[in-house]
Order: C-alpha cells, then sequence, then structure tokens
C-alpha cells in the first residue's frame, strides 16, 4: 500500500513541476532543466533535473534525488512527511500509517505543545487577566482585529503555562522541546512570563516559536523562543505566512526590522512585509524570499548601525541573486510610527523611491569621503567594485559600472579595469583555496573518463559487456568501480531494463547521489553508445597498462644492467605488446 502510493506520486508528480514552485527562475538545457541550485549558494546554474528521470542532481553540492529528496531537503521534512505533502498536492488519498519514528513522534509533540501555548496565550490575552496586554496594544494603536489575525497573545505569571499543559497531558519532556520551559537548578521554568506574545508561523503555517516583548520597562525588551527541532531563527521570516500572496501580487517584498513594524503595515495593508526574528539577515532568508519575488526593498533606521545592517543584509540578497533596493524613513521613525503620521500612501511612495543598491552606496562612500581627492576617489571605486563584483546579472553590472564612473568623473574603463583586477585576486584565492581542501580530486582526467563510462551504461545496460575487462585497477575512484559492478550485475538481473538508474540506486543505496549524478550527465549530440562505450573502456583499459608499466619500469631499474629477472622482463613485453594493440 505504501509502495503504491509512493509509485502514484511518482507518476503524477512532474519534479521539474515541483522544483520550480521554490526555484522559479528553472530553464529548459536540452532535455533537462538547469537553475542556480537553491541547497547552495552559486552564480552559475549547476542545479540540474529531468521530468523523464524524475530525478534532480546539483554538480555543485551534489545533493541529488527523486521528488521525495526534493521536498525533504527544500522544506525539512521526514520521508512520511514529504510523502504526505506531495499526496496531497497529487490528490491522492493517502491514510499514513499510526508508527511514527521516534524523531516524527518529537516533531509532532512540539507541534501540538505549540499550537495548545498558541491558544492558551492568545485566550489568556483576551481575558480579565489580558487588561493590561490589551491597553497596551492599544496605546500602540493595534485593532482587535489585528490581534486576532496574528493572534497575539499574553503569557501568564510563573507556573501558570506548566500547570495548565501538563493539565491537558503535556509532558514536561514535550515542554523542553518546544521551547517553552527550561530546566534550571530550581526545577522547570517558564521561558515567557508576562509578556505579549508574538506566534512565529512559518511559511507552511506551523507555529514554530514565539516573539515576547516585555509588557512595560525592563530587559530584554523582547525574547524569542530558544531553538528547538522546529525552530531555526536563521530561516524564518516573520510575517511571511500571511505575507507570501501579497508579495507573489506585488511582486515585491519589503525587509522590516521587527515584529511591531511587519503587523503596523500588514494593519494598514501593506501585507508585502516581513522582518527577520531580530537577527541579521542569512541566505536562507534570501533563498525564502526568492520563492515569492526577486523584487526586494530593504526598510532601516538611518542610524549608523542600521546603515550597515542594511549594506551587509543587502548584500547577501543581491549575492542570491535578488534584485534589491534600500530605502529609510525620515525622522528615526518606526514604520507604524510613520503610517500614524503620514499614512499608507505616502509610506508607500517611500517604498516606490527606494534607492538602488548602487546608488545607496556610493552616496554612503560620498558622506564618508566628502572631499573628491584622487585618493579618495581610488578608496571609493575599490569599495563600490566589490558590490558591484558580487551583482550576478550582467547588465545590471554594466549599468553599475557607468553610474559609479558617471558619479565620479571617471572614465569607464577604469573602473572596468579595476573590477577585472579584483576579479583576478577574487578567482586567484578561490582558487588556491579550493587546492588546499582535500576534496579536490588530482586525478581529474580519467575520473572524468570513468564517469562518462557509467553514465553511459546507465542509459545502454546491454552495452554492459564492452567493460567486462576493466578491473578495479582500471578505476582511480574506488566508488566508481563500486558503481559498475553493481550496474553489470543489476543489468544480469534484469536484462530487459532500459534505464538501470533506480535499481542501481537502491542496489548501492550508498552512493544513490553518485548514482543520480551519472544518470543526469548529458550524453553528446552524436551518441552511439556501442561505438562510444567501447572507446571509453578502452581508454580505461589502456591507461590501465600504462600504469602497470610504469610500475615494472621503476622496479626495472632497480636491477643493474643485465640483472632484471626475466619473469619481470617478460610482464614489460607483454604490457608493452598490449598496449600497442591499443594504438594501432
Ligand atoms: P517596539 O519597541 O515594540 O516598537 O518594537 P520594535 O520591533 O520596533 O523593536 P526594535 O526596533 O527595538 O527592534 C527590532 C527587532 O529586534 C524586534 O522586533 C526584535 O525582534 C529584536 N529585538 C529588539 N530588542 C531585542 C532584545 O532585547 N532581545 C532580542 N532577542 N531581540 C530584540
Ligand atoms: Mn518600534
Amino acid at each position: 500500500m505504501k509502495t503504491d502510493v509512493v509509485e502514484q506520486i511518482r507518476d503524477r508528480i512532474d519534479i521539474v513541476e515541483l522544483v520550480r514552485q521554490y526555484v522559479p527562475s528553472l530553464k529548459r538545457a536540452g532535455k533537462t532543466y538547469k537553475a542556480c541550485c537553491p541547497f547552495h549558494q552559486e552564480k552559475t546554474p549547476s542545479f540540474t533535473c529531468s521530468s523523464e528521470k524524475g530525478l534532480f542532481y546539483c554538480f555543485g553540492c551534489q545533493e541529488g534525488g527523486d521528488v521525495f529528496a526534493f521536498l525533504m531537503k527544500m522544506e525539512n521534512l521526514s520521508f512520511r512527511e514529504a510523502v504526505e505533502k506531495l499526496a496531497d498536492m497529487a490528490g491522492i488519498e493517502y491514510q499514513p500509517a499510526q508508527q511514527l519514528t521516534a524523531e516524527e513522534q518529537r516533531r509532532a509533540n512540539v507541534r501540538k505543545a505549540l499550537d495548545f501555548a498558541r491558544k492558551y496565550y492568545h485566550k489568556l490575552f483576551f481575558s480579565r487577566a489580558g487588561d493590561h496586554a490589551r491597553a497596551y496594544v492599544k496605546s500602540r494603536q493595534l485593532t482587535k482585529e489585528t490581534c486576532e489575525h496574528f493572534e497575539l497573545g499574553l503569557s501568564p505569571a510563573a507556573g501558570v503555562l506548566l500547570r495548565e499543559a501538563k493539565q491537558a497531558g503535556y509532558t514536561e519532556a514535550d515542554l523542553k522541546d518546544c521551547g517553552l520551559c527550561v530546566q534550571t537548578e530550581h526545577g522547570l521554568r517558564e521561558y515567557f512570563r508576562n509578556r505579549l506574545m508574538f506566534p512565529i508561523i512559518n511559511q507552511r503555517g506551523d507555529t514554530v516559536g514565539f516573539g515576547g516583548r516585555i509588557l512595560g520597562p525592563g530587559e530584554p525588551k523582547y525574547l524569542n523562543s530558544p531553538e528547538t527541532i522546529l525552530f531555526t531563527k536563521s530561516s524564518v521570516l516573520y510575517g511571511l505566512n500571511f505575507a507570501g500572496p501579497a508579495i507573489r501580487k506585488a511582486d515585491r517584498a519589503v525587509l522590516l526590522e521587527g515584529y511591531m513594524d511587519v503587523i503596523g503595515c500588514h494593519q494598514a495593508g501593506i501585507a508585502y512585509t516581513v522582518a527577520p526574528l531580530g537577527t541579521s539577515l542569512t541566505s536562507q532568508h534570501a533563498k525564502l524570499l526568492k520563492r515569492y519575488t526577486q523584487n526586494i526593498i530593504v526598510l532601516f533606521d538611518p542610524d549608523e548601525a542600521g546603515l550597515k545592517a542594511a549594506l551587509r543584509g543587502a548584500l547577501l540578497l543581491l549575492e542570491e541573486g535578488l534584485f534589491v533596493k534600500v530605502a529609510s524613513l525620515p525622522d528615526g521613525l518606526d514604520p507604524d510610527e510613520y503610517i500614524a503620521q503620514y499614512g499608507k500612501e505616502s509610506f508607500e511612495k517611500i517604498l516606490d523611491n527606494a534607492q538602488e543598491l548602487i546608488a545607496f552606496a556610493l552616496q554612503r562612500q560620498l558622506t564618508l569621503h566628502p572631499s573628491l581627492t584622487a585618493q579618495a576617489k581610488t578608496q571609493m571605486v575599490t569599495e563600490l567594485a566589490q558590490i558591484i563584483l558580487i551583482q550576478p546579472d550582467p547588465i545590471v553590472r554594466r549599468e553599475w559600472v557607468k553610474y559609479v564612473a558617471e558619479s565620479l568623473n571617471l572614465e569607464e574603463q577604469l573602473v572596468l579595469q579595476r573590477l577585472e583586477q579584483m576579479q583576478r585576486a577574487k578567482n586567484f584565492s578561490n582558487r588556491t583555496h579550493a587546492a588546499a581542501t582535500p576534496s579536490a580530486t588530482p586525478a581529474q582526467n580519467t575520473s572524468s573518463v570513468e564517469e562518462e563510462l557509467l553514465s553511459w551504461v546507465l542509459k545502454s545496460p546491454q552495452h554492459a559487456v564492452l567493460c567486462s575487462e576493466l578491473t578495479e585497477q582500471n578505476f582511480s575512484s574506488p566508488a566508481l568501480w563500486q558503481i559498475l559492478q553493481a550496474l553489470v550485475k543489476t543489468h544480469l538481473a534484469h536484462p530487459q531494463e532500459t534505464d538501470l538508474t533506480n535499481l542501481t540506486a537502491q542496489a548501492l543505496p550508498g552512493q544513490k547521489n553518485e548514482i543520480i549524478k551519472l544518470a543526469l550527465l548529458p550524453t553528446p549530440k552524436d551518441f552511439d553508445p556501442a561505438r562510444d562505450i567501447a572507446a571509453c573502456a578502452a581508454k580505461l583499459e589502456q591507461a590501465g597498462i600504462q600504469k602497470k608499466l610504469q610500475a615494472v619500469t621503476r622496479q626495472m631499474k632497480t636491477y643493474g644492467t643485465g640483472q632484471v629477472p626475466p619473469e619481470v622482463f617478460q610482464t614489460y613485453m607483454q604490457l608493452q605488446r598490449k598496449l600497442k594493440k591499443y594504438r594501432s
């Protein structure tokens, strides 16, 4: 039954369509589709996926697999959760088996406990005990509807939540796992007490944690749930669960600083706004936003700290291939305050007039270097070139060069030269860095022949017999040799199969990703399986003989003239003859 559902999902869900929901930039390239990988940072696409095979693979970070693997990785789900979600998408009835793994059980418990707390806090907020909390949000101009929409809550005084939750059947372990209680030397204590509570809901609609603002004076002003199995601060944006559709519709997203800013904007009808959880922006945030739009406006505090944070965040977004603009509000006002004072239209005008990142950076340089001496110009171009280098789009890059040159009254050529210099320095340091890492394979040459051979045999298993002369010694990569063995065995067991990717991966689960990668390698235009596989195998055989020959030659040199034992000399002659055969 279960494998049945899995097979049905495989049949019905096109991996390209699934991936496209997360990676809108997916483009056709021959038989496969390509894009910049959603799982690691890159500027040129090495992420490949194929409808025909139902697989994806990234040549950059080596992630690969089927629709299930993709969703598990993308949404951080267990296999079962991925099956449920995909079954839902495919319109397949699926009753999950009752047996959860220990990990899934813990996650389910945490989810339930957080839901319980969210509802409890919200109820308390609207009860008599919440009078002061409601008075506070009223003083911040939040309406009752807004409080309901964001499910604002109140955490009670010490001990109350613990008691209520236990009565409702939650264990101490559940309450610790979900971050609502912490173990102290005086026993289990509640993390949030008498705070205005903001449920943090991820883009899937799951409550993953809370932010809590102090009511009245005191420290710290805000407290966030600790990280748990469901909650990673660096990958959640507050408000995204509500903002998602609005961002798609407006085709832009605004990054604000805090909870109250987001709530204030949404209340005013500007729902394409989100905020990180008081932490700096990460590439995960950028990837998350990229699923909704390419256009991001960073709204920041116009003080020095805000300026720096805005620039840092903007560069990170830029690196992910997003188009970034920056804006700030006058008079040190927060968005909610600004909207209350000047209205929604005026606020949106500020967003519409947001500055291009390069203009923002240039203006900052101009304030740092008030007199435009030659030395100042050099420093400024160097600083700005660092930003231009991050811009992945060549057309925008060119525009930026022009802009900087014109603004500083320099020839474009000079800016371009500096850019090239810096690019070379960057490449060089990347390269030396790559060479120093042990994962770099020295035997690039034969190993790519090995990969080619395997990828072709995967696609034409009936020609596997052409590899029968090969031995372990012919392979520089033990993993590839292992795959070839599994492949030949699988072919013998399933002689009719025309594509052995899945079966071989099943036979060798440890090499699954490698096998998928091989299956997705492109074949040459005029691919002739018999001819090309034979040629490839011959190349490897020849390389193997050459290696042996070198070893024997070395061995012969250790003997004096005329002292070489006859059997060694015979081996040498045999190898020479074999090699000649390949050359002729
Ligand atoms: P209000 O003061 O209620 O208007 O909140 P705000 O959102 O305007 O706060 P502020 O601009 O001071 O901070 C922005 C965001 O940074 C907040 O929403 C929090 O996420 C975070 N933050 C602020 N103060 C603290 C703190 O003391 N601790 C932690 N962990 N986060 C904080
Ligand atoms: Mn504020």
